[in-house]
């Protein structure tokens, strides 16, 4: 009930926004926008998961090396467990290993844990919870000379604003001991035909799972978007090296959201933007752990989609001067 209140806020306030219209991309993803995902990474223009998977699989003994036993593992969104299991298999040839998903949604992490049921030497415990509480949880409850690993993966971390993304990494930093460590994966610049094509399919999966949006505001707030009269567009902005999904009125008109009490008018041709992909450079990547309590100690770069997996260990708190 409270998610479902936080969701029509969420939708009223981005909608009323002065300038461009917003919605949250956190709530692209209920079952639907889920699956539609899922089928994104099988698709040939978009390779980035495919690289996170494939760094993963073949250099998962060299980024353990940099850890000491005994490592706990938790991870910032649960996916499917599909690149996980690579890290995770690798470690259970080492060490008995507890791996914590952490995700908001129960079906995310019902899937995680039924992928990953295969590895018998892992204890699987799911959190249903925010990144920040569930690694909290975790942080709590590890033992002494434990090593904690983070991953957050996927280029999760794009989806933020620059400045949110490196808060939110300083708040990951506040749950771990030095030592510690965090595998980011981060998407990296290409040319802009090729990144456009990886958010404007030609098959049209990335549009649907755009305009599922709408069609989820439909079904849970009683909004009445007419569907057909939206189009899909991916752009990208030069200066704040991200691409921006948008969704392109075709016509004037009147949108109303009983649940949010709300009603807009939205003009032909306007955008409501619904979400960022921010990409890195991997040299940007060292500076980014420094000014938010880390130490970047390996980088990995996939050789056929410019993509790296980055090992940050939690830095010793500077001594007062
Ligand atoms: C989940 N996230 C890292 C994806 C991305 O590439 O930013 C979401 C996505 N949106 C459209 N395609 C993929």
């Amino acid at each position: 009930m409270l998610a479902l209140l936080d969701f029509a806020r969420a939708v009223r306030d981005g909608l009323s926004k002065p300038g461009q219209r917003e919605l949250p991309s956190i709530y692209l993803y209920d079952e639907i926008g889920t699956a539609l995902f899922e089928a994104i990474t099988f698709l040939p223009e978009y390779g980035l998961t495919r690289a996170d998977e494939r760094l993963l699989r073949r250099h998962a003994p060299a980024i353990l090396e940099h850890l000491p036993p005994p490592v706990v593992v938790a991870e910032l969104g649960s996916g499917t467990g599909r690149k996980t299991r690579w890290l995770l298999e690798t470690l259970a040839r080492r060490e008995p290993v507890n791996y914590y998903p952490i995700d908001i949604s129960p079906s995310a992490l019902a899937k995680c844990e039924q992928e990953l049921a295969v590895l018998g030497a892992v204890s699987i415990v799911g959190l249903e919870k925010s990144y920040l509480d569930g690694l909290q949880h975790v942080a709590v409850q590890r033992r002494p000379g434990q090593t904690l690993l983070v991953l957050f993966l996927g280029s999760t971390v794009g989806n933020f604003d620059r400045a949110a993304a490196e808060q939110f990494l300083r708040e990951v930093r506040r749950s771990l001991l030095p030592g510690d460590a965090l595998l980011l994966g981060t998407d990296l610049e290409k040319p802009v035909a090729e990144m456009l094509l990886g958010y404007d399919d030609p098959t049209g999966v990335t549009a649907a799972f755009n305009l599922n949006l709408l069609a989820r505001i439909n079904r849970e707030l009683g909004g009445d978007f007419a569907l057909r009269h939206f189009v899909h567009e991916a752009r990208y902005d030069e200066g704040e090296r991200r691409i921006e999904m948008h969704l392109r009125s075709l016509r004037k008109q009147s949108v109303t959201i009983r649940e949010a009490g709300f009603t807009c008018t939205l003009e032909e041709g306007e955008t409501i933007w619904t979400e960022a992909c921010h990409k890195y450079r991997v040299e940007e990547i060292p500076g980014m752990a420094a000014r938010t309590g880390f130490v970047c100690e390996g980088q990995w770069v996939d050789g056929e989609w410019p993509f790296a997996e980055n090992l940050w260990i939690a830095a010793a708190p500077a001594a007062p001067s």
